[in-house]
């Protein structure tokens, strides 16, 4: 019968076959499936195996001290962080097209990692190393939606799948890709990794680059970073970080609205909170969570974050909408 156990056995000699001796990297996303994908391979090759973390100044708070922390903590592994905020925020730079920012966002990290391969094997002297082998993350329902699958559906090109540049220069290694969300969270349990990476609640490659909706500037990610922290911590305190299945908080940064606050007029931006429930997230509903919640959201993020003056809740399942605004 296909068991966790199976599976783990078969991609374990599946990525041996694949790799040989040379040597690997791993973009961690902080995600489960890059979290997962990892474990997998450092199982299969050892040391053969570095993992990369690049900081692209998309991510959301805290998050980047948590990979640095808990991943390494529970898998030993060799991890190379790089910062490249500056690098993202240039190259997206006047761009509002949500396709058009995957698109960058894909080929940027495509880009550190070829950096990164080059300097791993600088360092480990091993110039004949021609053949670099990246592994990412990729499951089957994002095969699926960027188009490459058995289905039709070209919805949005994933960064680990259709946002790849053409030149790339690696060979990919893919173990996940014929799995569900829920099997993957079960191989990472069975691999030994703790609950607290295993039921991660999704967050896409791209990160607040596609949660901003209009131009991704410093200004508006830190804005944004602000209301999803408290978005969060509000939900984590309501204890509904397993029933939701994630909680995208959106910023339309091209929208402004009126407001009052104390005796002013404001004119500010609204956050959208998008709590959906699902079991693989290709299709999903909105979760009906508890109306305090919801207001302790909106009264702490209208406080809290300057120049945001409304919260509204996304009402809509997947379809017809989906779970990220782009
Ligand atoms: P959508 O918005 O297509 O999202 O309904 C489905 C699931 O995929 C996540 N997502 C991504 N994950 N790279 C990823 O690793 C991406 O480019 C990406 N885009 C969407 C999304 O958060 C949801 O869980």
């Amino acid at each position: 019968s296909w068991t966790m156990g199976n599976i783990i056995e078969e991609q374990v000699a599946a990525i041996r076959e694949q790799v040989g001796t040379k040597r690997a990297i791993c973009g961690l996303s902080g995600g489960v499936d890059s979290a997962v994908a990892a474990a997998l391979v450092q199982k299969a090759i050892g040391d053969q195996l570095t993992c990369v973390y690049v900081d692209h100044g998309l991510m959301r708070k805290g998050e980047s001290e948590q990979v640095e922390k808990d991943f390494v903590a529970a898998t030993g592994v060799q991890l190379k962080v790089v910062e490249a905020e500056e690098r993202f925020l240039n190259a997206l730079a006047g761009v509002s097209e949500p396709e058009q920012k995957r698109k960058i966002i894909g080929r940027e990290f495509i880009r550190v990692f070829e950096q990164a391969q080059a300097e791993l094997v600088a360092e480990a002297g091993a110039e004949g190393e021609e053949v670099a082998f990246l592994v990412q993350g990729t499951l089957y329902p994002d095969i699926v939606e960027s188009g490459g699958g058995t289905g039709t559906a070209n919805i949005k090109s994933h960064h680990n799948v259709g946002g790849l540049p053409d030149d790339i220069e690696f060979e990919l290694v893919e173990p996940l890709r014929q799995l569900f969300k829920d099997e993957v969270r079960m191989v990472g349990a069975e691999l030994g990794l703790p609950d607290e990476i295993v039921h991660r609640q999704p967050f896409p490659g791209p990160g607040l680059g596609i949660r901003i909706v209009g131009e991704v500037t410093k200004d508006r990610l830190d804005l944004l970073r602000e209301a999803d922290a408290i978005a969060r911590e509000e939900l984590t305190a309501a204890g509904l970080d397993r029933e939701i299945w994630q909680c995208p908080v959106v910023l339309l940064a091209d929208v402004r609205s009126v407001g009052v606050q104390g005796d002013g007029r404001t004119y500010g931006h609204p956050i959208v909170l998008r709590p959906v429930s699902s079991e693989d997230a290709m299709t999903a509903d909105w979760t009906r969570m508890p109306y305090e919640v919801l207001a302790r959201i909106s009264t702490r993020i209208t406080n809290e974050v300057p120049d945001v003056n409304r919260v509204v809740l996304d009402v809509t399942s997947k379809p017809p909408g989906t779970i990220e605004w782009e």
